[in-house]
């Protein structure tokens, strides 16, 4: 059954390129990203993986853990970790799942079958301290994922999973933030002591409270 968001992230043991995990005891309760890429040794792929490697202190810092699959065994992914340094610069420094026998891409919906029946699109899930999903992105093989896009959301589902705001259109870290419709004016004069401006009595903005 397909995977919705709010959840349950499911569990399951596998071999990885820094050793076999199990996946709930793997992620503790940080938040995590589970993300799966096409094929090793692919272009788009190689591009993907060397820029997460270069923004994992972005993630660090947000007590996010990361790792990566593709239904490709665990000794073509450590060969191909040597290509991703040589043209990325970057070594690969989180792990990737090898699930040749597609367990984890089945019980997470990675296959597309009318985009490939073979090989996992470019699935994102990331998953919260609770184990529950927080939010999923599906792109097709051929176009390569904005990771610094993961930067900005995971701020804004860590802001938002603390305080009761929203983030607006394009909202970037420290841009205002708006006050959620179920609390009401008089509450939220409490909860933001730095006010809030009333654009339309469903629509207040506030300055982003944790900064
Ligand atoms: C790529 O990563 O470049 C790629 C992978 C599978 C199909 C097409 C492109």
């Amino acid at each position: 059954m397909a995977i919705r968001l709010g959840d349950n992230a499911p569990n399951f043991t596998a071999e990885t390129t820094m050793g076999p995990i199990d996946f709930h005891q793997w992620k503790g309760k940080d938040w995590a990203i589970l993300f799966s890429h096409p094929k090793d040794f692919t272009p788009v792929c190689t591009t993907e993986l060397g820029r997460v490697s270069a923004l994992k202190p972005e993630f660090d810092r947000r007590g996010t853990k990361i790792i990566g699959l593709s239904v490709d065994p665990v000794d073509s992914h450590r060969k191909w970790e040597g290509d991703i340094k040589d043209v990325t610069g970057q070594a690969v420094n989180f792990p990737m799942i090898a699930d040749p026998d597609r367990k984890v891409a089945d019980l997470y919906d990675m296959i597309h079958p009318n985009a490939s029946d073979t090989m996992t699109v470019r699935s994102v899930f990331v998953i919260g301290p609770d184990n529950k999903v927080k939010l999923m992105l599906t792109y097709p093989a051929s176009t390569g994922r904005n990771f610094l896009e993961l930067v900005r959301v995971l701020d804004s589902l860590q802001l938002t999973a603390g305080y009761s705001v929203a983030t607006p259109a394009d909202w970037q870290y420290g841009d205002d933030v708006i006050v959620v419709p179920s609390v009401s004016d008089e509450d939220a004069r409490q909860k933001f002591p730095k006010g809030f401006v009333a654009k339309k009595p469903y629509l207040r903005v506030t300055p982003q409270p944790n900064i």
